[in-house]
């Protein structure tokens, strides 16, 4: 396809405006259509780039993962620089406390992915002030995190607009007109679109407009902050336990998430959701319990059956899918920017797209 050729993104969210901001910068034209940006699970997630602590099985997907995690320096230095705002990247590393010790102490490494097992002595050296149950834990020093709620989101969202990405807000695409190979038009409430390529980005809400396995998997969240006569920061990297991770900011906000919740679109805050974060995030390091509570939110991953996002090409011709990158959406965003515009501008086609593609689940 000619770069100059239009594309129309049907999502705005994290992963939409990567590929917005990507394809712009490679000279195509590009309109992307944004339901509500509030509701985006690039959002709402906690910014953690944790490959290893998610302990995704070597294969395809965490392959995918790393790469998106080598790229995160870089991306968000050009983002910055386009923008003169901050993204909070921090390759601060992830610590991954445990209540019981694994049979092996020994994990899968390759030059990319170093761990370190820390015995209950070792592991209060790092990190002063974990529970007294934590009998050790993993030292993940490559992981880490990006401030997507404060930070990153919004730069995305800036450095679209000033590349002249043409967004358009509260905008709900109802159908996509198809002929047998190609999308032909799509119909909105505002009225009806059409482009040279689509690209679908529409996270949870996928299986709203194509029939493919995208479900919602909702995720309740909560922040508090370090007081300010806490000198220094007592903590300085992530901290993922069983169910509960910790996420602290550079400027003493801590974000706690995430419970899991298969409850379909069902929105808001639940005593049962918000009391398993408190006591999951409490026992892992009980000094939060003194910290002031700053937010509750909750958002939906975008979950598939196999846990796998749904990446390149589709059934027709001129619709690409970036959707279902369920628990790592936010790591994955550089990477899916980088391999889809290689295939949307110039027909390069990922081998790791094999392992992804839509087909798996409608032979
Ligand atoms: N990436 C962590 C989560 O989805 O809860």
């Amino acid at each position: 396809m000619k770069p100059e050729n239009e594309i129309i993104l049907i999502g705005g969210g994290l992963i939409g405006l990567s590929l917005a901001v990507e394809l712009k910068l490679r000279g195509a034209t590009v309109t992307v259509l944004s339901r509500n940006q509030q509701e985006a699970a690039g959002l709402v997630g906690a910014g953690m780039l944790a490959p290893q602590a998610e302990q995704i099985p070597p294969g395809p997907m965490l392959d995918l993962c790393l790469r998106s995690r080598a790229l995160y320096n870089d991306w968000t230095r050009k983002l910055e620089k386009l923008t003169g705002l901050e993204t909070g990247y921090w390759p601060c590393g992830i610590l991954a406390p445990v209540y019981e010790r694994p049979d092996s102490t020994t994990l899968p490494q390759t030059p990319d992915t170093p761990s370190y097992w820390l015995e209950r002595e070792a592991i209060l050296q790092q990190q002063p002030g974990l529970g007294d149950d934590v009998v050790g834990g993993w030292w993940f020093p490559q992981d880490g995190q990006v401030d997507n709620r404060r930070g990153l989101v919004k730069t995305l969202y800036r450095a679209a607009q000033e590349l002249g990405v043409k967004i358009i807000e509260e905008i709900t695409v109802k159908t996509l007109v198809t002929s047998p190979e190609k999308v032909t038009e799509i119909i909105t409430n505002q009225g009806n679109f059409s482009a040279d390529h689509y690209i679908l980005t529409t996270g949870a809400w996928a299986g709203d407009l194509l029939s493919i396995p995208v479900y919602p998997r909702k995720g309740q969240m909560l922040s508090v902050r370090v007081p300010d006569d806490f000198e220094p920061l007592p903590l300085k990297q992530v901290l993922f336990g069983s169910n509960i991770y910790i996420v602290p900011r550079r400027d003493g906000l801590i974000v706690i998430g995430a419970t899991s919740e298969d409850v379909g679109f069902t929105c808001g805050l639940t005593p049962n959701g918000i009391e398993t974060l408190l006591s999951g995030a409490i026992r892992l390091y009980p000094i939060l319990k003194e910290f002031p509570i700053q937010e509750f939110w909750w958002g939906f991953r975008p979950e598939t059956p196999d846990l796998l996002p749904l990446l390149g090409p589709s059934y027709w011709d001129n619709l690409t899918l970036a959707v279902g990158h369920y628990r790592n959406g936010i790591l994955l965003a550089p990477v899916t920017a980088e391999l889809i515009s290689n295939w949307v501008l110039d027909g390069q086609y990922d081998p790791l797209f094999e392992q992804f593609r839509s087909d798996r689940f409608h032979p």
